[in-house]
């Protein structure tokens, strides 16, 4: 048993915090809004996360407290995870100020040895810096050493993701700090978590137990950025491969399998789309960026990747411009405003983005989000309307629009829907229906990499996969 402080009680801590409980360790998070921490002691759960409310009633007021008290928690623990948010700033830059701050608190508790862990995506240097801001503010160099253990979490899955990891990435620059993080994550690589019978799931294709990489601190480091940055590329190429597939009328979905299945490429990360959006790919891209241009590299790979995801949005745009002829005044169905399926993040959501330029072109718009309503109210106020299923968002549309995938928008009744509806016309920006059956069904259909279909023109592509939802 370990004691951890997890600093940041967000997206990422909160998830971390409630696994390492269910490891078997003892937990403090740690949080500067009163807010957040009130609802959480009292037993809510700020986020949308599949299993994070069993994990957090699981532990919540035993392994697990919730505390605003920084020092304290540090004094307590024998690792400190760092959590907070890294935004960015005007210039692409991570803005470290809020890391700055929880690492210049960090020295008036150091009464033994601890390791400060980054877990928040930082640009490569970081280590270097709270090691020194930490010495600055008087801490003997032998009291401390900061790793950097990065997380690979999507939102949705996160708890899986982190209790079922590819891998485990522990950046340390000496045996004694690498030693503490080993014994942290030991329930899931020595495989004991998984013998227990209350362990949380995981997914089919998990590999147990996970490899742990020990590396420098630098390079895991890089490893995260690295890693996001290609998944970013992965999208912007498949994306930028389904524009020329509808250039020549070929079909994307037949084009990834085609290339997905060399299992030097692999199939996941290649469905094409609206572009990605989140808290993570597009600042971590800007941050990269700008962190390789200050050590002396152009990456300008990572400009095309970011001008083919803002593009991507704009092709839709004018395929919804393509199928409805004029915007103004025209009603129209928004299925989805997360930023993808499965969470109730808004954050950078190439479907809000989307929604707010469809308003500014003057549509009419009523949304159904099965997550995100309430965050999407925060900001689009009384701009739309929001309904409580997709059929009420369809009553009287000119057109449906498909713009996050989510799992439950693959069994809509389509001859509900069409009955709603002023015009048969659905636009999919997540390629979730096969177009031959959306066409049978009389409905005029559009999608991404792939011709369009309606009632009277049949597809193009009769050997489509009969496939409802996306790999
Ligand atoms: C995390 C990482 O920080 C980010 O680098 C990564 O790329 C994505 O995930 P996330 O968990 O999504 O961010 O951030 P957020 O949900 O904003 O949570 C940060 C938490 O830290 C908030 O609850 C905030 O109140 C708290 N915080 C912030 C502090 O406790 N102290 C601070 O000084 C600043
Ligand atoms: C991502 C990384 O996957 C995770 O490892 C990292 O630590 C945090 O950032 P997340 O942002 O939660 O996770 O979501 P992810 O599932 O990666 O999707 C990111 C965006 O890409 C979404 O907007 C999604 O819709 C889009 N996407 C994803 C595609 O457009 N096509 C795909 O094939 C996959």
């Amino acid at each position: 048993m370990m004691r951890i402080a997890v600093v940041g009680s967000g997206y990422v801590g909160l998830v971390a915090g409630a696994c390492f409980a269910d490891f078997g360790h003892q937990v403090i998070l740690v949080d500067n809004d009163q807010q957040k921490l009130a609802a959480l002691q009292n037993g809510q759960v700020p986020i949308h996360e599949k299993f994070l409310p069993e994990l957090l009633d699981r532990h919540r007021g035993h392994r697990l407290t919730f505390s605003g008290d920084l020092h304290a928690a540090v004094a307590a623990s024998d690792a400190i995870f760092i959590a907070v948010g890294t935004p960015p700033t005007e210039e692409g830059h991570a803005d470290l100020s809020y890391v700055e701050s929880v690492a210049r608190s960090i020295p008036s508790a150091l009464d033994r040895y601890k390791v400060v862990v980054e877990k928040s995506t930082v640009p490569v240097y970081t280590s270097e810096w709270i090691r020194k801001i930490i010495l600055r503010n008087a801490a003997a160099p032998d009291s401390f050493d900061v790793a950097s253990n990065p997380e690979f979490l999507r939102e949705g899955t996160a708890v899986t993701d982190f209790l079922y990891p590819d891998r485990i990435v522990v950046g340390a620059d000496s045996e004694r700090c690498a030693e503490v993080l080993r014994n942290i994550y030991a329930p899931l690589t020595d495989g004991s978590y998984y013998q227990r019978p209350d362990a949380i799931p995981g997914p089919d294709r998990a590999q147990i137990p996970p490899p742990l990489i020990v590396t420098s601190t630098k390079s895991a480091e890089l490893i995260k950025h690295a890693s996001n940055a290609f998944l970013a590329m992965k999208i912007s190429f498949i994306n930028a491969v389904a524009s020329v597939c509808e250039s020549v009328g070929a079909n994307v979905q037949q084009v990834c399998r085609g290339i997905g299945t060399d299992s030097r490429i692999g199939p996941r990360f290649l469905n094409p789309g609206i572009g990605y959006g989140g808290s993570c790919f597009p600042k971590d891209l800007k941050a990269f960026r700008a962190v390789a241009r200050e050590c002396g590299y152009e990456f300008r790979l990572l400009d095309e990747v970011m001008l083919i995801n803002e593009e991507q949005r704009h092709r839709f745009l004018r395929k919804i411009r393509s199928a409805l002829w004029t915007l103004r005044g025209k009603r129209l169905a928004v299925l989805g405003l997360a930023f993808k399926g499965g969470t109730d993040d808004i954050r950078e959501s190439p479907a809000l983005l989307l929604t707010q330029t469809l308003l500014a072109e003057g549509c009419r718009i009523c949304a159904y989000d099965p997550a995100a309503k309430a965050r999407a109210q925060e900001v689009l106020h009384s701009q739309i309307e929001f309904a409580d299923n997709p059929y009420d968002a369809a009553r009287h549309a000119d057109a449906l629009l498909i713009l996050t995938e989510w799992e439950e928008f693959a069994a809509l009744d389509w001859n509900r829907l069409r009955d709603q509806l002023n015009d048969p016309i659905v636009i999919d920006g997540r390629n979730l229906y096969d177009p031959e059956a959306m066409a049978a069904l009389g409905f005029t259909y559009y999608s991404v990499g792939r011709p369009a279909v309606s009632p009277e023109i049949p597809p193009l592509s009769t050997s489509a996969p009969r496939k409802l939802k996306n790999a």
